[in-house]
């Protein structure tokens, strides 16, 4: 149906006056009406007032569970009260120091305890910045040219690293970027070690960057057998082995998927609970690759030094919202707890797919969990459903108008998932709050029947 006769959208307007009103200002001020990608919702999405715990509340004052997680930031929900204490006492303490810090101190040591093999940090504002610098850092240390990354990941927006995530997957430059650039990238798809070992063979690549659970936290997963073998085949090449664990550091293990699957990779990048859901990131690594940073190391080595400057990198607010967010993770079964959560939520959404006839499912592993909505039409059940089975192309393409209309049906009934229909929980979403999904689920299978959209 089209946004003038559809129902849902109908009662969203009805649902969410103040939230339209807000997004008719927006769109006469920010192209397509919003400041990230990944918050675009046809007609609008809500404008949130506040958030606590597993919910948030928008400015017409409706309630929604929360799996859009602060974009992956919040294992432990919103307002954890160690976090806010720690922001609340470091705030009045200054914000820009323009100075080192005790807390930037602290903070580093609690991630080095946490990641084996962080011999030296880099802290910078974003992910996309980690990816950036690491990616450098790789070029400089191996002296090579080319970077080597997967067909789908994402690893934030700079130049080098958006051909082939949602498209030119041919490596072709995105618009505004210079084809010497993406000329500087090969991409393989995702999973496939003898299309690496080709491309490594030919000795010009520096360093390979991953998702290490697959792409967008595993919605096209990869095995972690596969992180084994490329690990022993980006040594044997003398290429450096980059994983990009902006999401899953700190959530799949307090070490992060390095920890859980036993891979030590020579850099990582981490961002989002890092900072504990303030703006905050950084490298880790190996000591020489990141001595590329180093005046004395550099000096000894006659090398020639990287630079590196950014106003509010490791922010004293941002680091005392980290520490404290990283010290809970370490120190109890955080990690754990938002995982079977996950679990539970997947097995209640495939139980409402089943008994209501629908050939879609939920699954996922950690702390996460995506929708499938089949759009090859796939006979497959939804508790045995097995998603490396199905291609990327597919996964990443499905019906648009659907994933959008589901998605604003599930926001009527409660519940905020992320634009590609996947969510996080954290360690303050409760059963209520699975039951309330899966009604939400319910619900809106049939609101989108009644309007001819299944
Ligand atoms: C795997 C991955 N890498 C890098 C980034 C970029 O991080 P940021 O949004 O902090 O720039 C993201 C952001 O979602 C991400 O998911």
């Amino acid at each position: 149906m089209t946004q003038s006769n559809s129902r849902i959208v109908a009662a969203w307007r009805a649902r969410t006056p103040a939230s339209a009103e807000l997004a008719g200002e927006a769109a006469r001020l920010f192209p397509s009406g919003v400041t990230h990608d990944a918050r675009l919702q046809d007609p609008y999405s809500p404008y949130i007032a506040r958030a606590e715990g597993g919910h948030k509340w928008d400015v017409d004052g409706n309630r929604y569970v929360d799996f859009f997680g602060g974009h992956g930031a919040l294992i432990l929900g919103h307002g954890h009260p160690d976090v806010t204490a720690a922001i609340a006492a470091a705030a009045p303490e200054g914000t820009q120091f323009g100075a080192s810090h005790p807390r930037e101190v602290a903070w580093a040591q609690q991630i080095s305890r946490m990641v084996p093999g962080a011999e030296r940090i880099r802290f910078t504002s974003s992910g996309t910045e980690a990816t950036l610098m690491a990616l450098r850092l790789a070029r400089a240390f191996t002296g090579r040219p080319q970077l080597l990354r997967f067909t789908g990941h994402f690893h934030g927006w700079h130049d080098h690293m958006t051909p082939g995530y949602a498209n030119h997957f041919d490596g072709t430059p995105t618009p505004g970027v210079l084809a010497g650039v993406a000329e500087g990238i090969v991409l393989a798809p995702p999973g496939d070690l003898p299309a690496v070992e080709r491309l490594l063979a030919r000795g010009d690549v520096a360093a390979v960057i991953l998702e290490p659970t697959g792409a967008s936290f595993g919605q096209v997963p990869l095995r972690p057998e596969f992180l084994h073998a490329l690990r022993a085949a980006t040594e044997r090449a003398g290429t450096l082995l980059i994983m990009d664990e902006v999401v899953t550091g700190f959530r799949v293990s307090p070490g992060g998927a390095q920890g859980a699957f036993g891979v030590r990779p020579d850099l990582s990048t981490f961002a989002k609970i890092v900072a504990g859901g303030m703006p905050g990131a950084c490298v880790a690594g190996r000591r020489d690759v990141l001595d590329l940073l180093d005046v004395a190391a550099t000096a000894a080595a006659g090398r020639e030094r990287i630079g590196h400057q950014s106003t509010f990198n490791a922010s004293p607010v941002s680091a005392a919202a980290g520490l404290a967010c990283l010290r809970v993770v370490a120190g109890s079964d955080a990690c754990e707890r938002a995982a079977a959560t996950a679990a539970a939520l997947r097995a209640a959404l495939n139980r409402v797919l089943a008994s209501e006839g629908v050939p879609w499912a939920a699954y996922g592993t950690s702390s996460g969990f995506h929708l499938f909505t089949n759009p090859a039409g796939r006979a497959i059940r939804p508790d045995a459903f097995d998603p490396h089975a199905v291609p990327i192309e597919e996964i990443k393409n499905p019906n648009a108008h659907l994933v959008s209309r589901l998605r604003l049906a599930l926001l009527l009934n409660g519940v905020d998932v992320n634009s590609r229909l996947s969510g996080f929980t954290s360690i303050a979403h409760d059963a209520a709050d699975i039951e309330t999904t899966a009604g939400a689920l319910r619900e809106s299978i049939a609101m989108l029947r009644a309007e001819g959209e299944l």
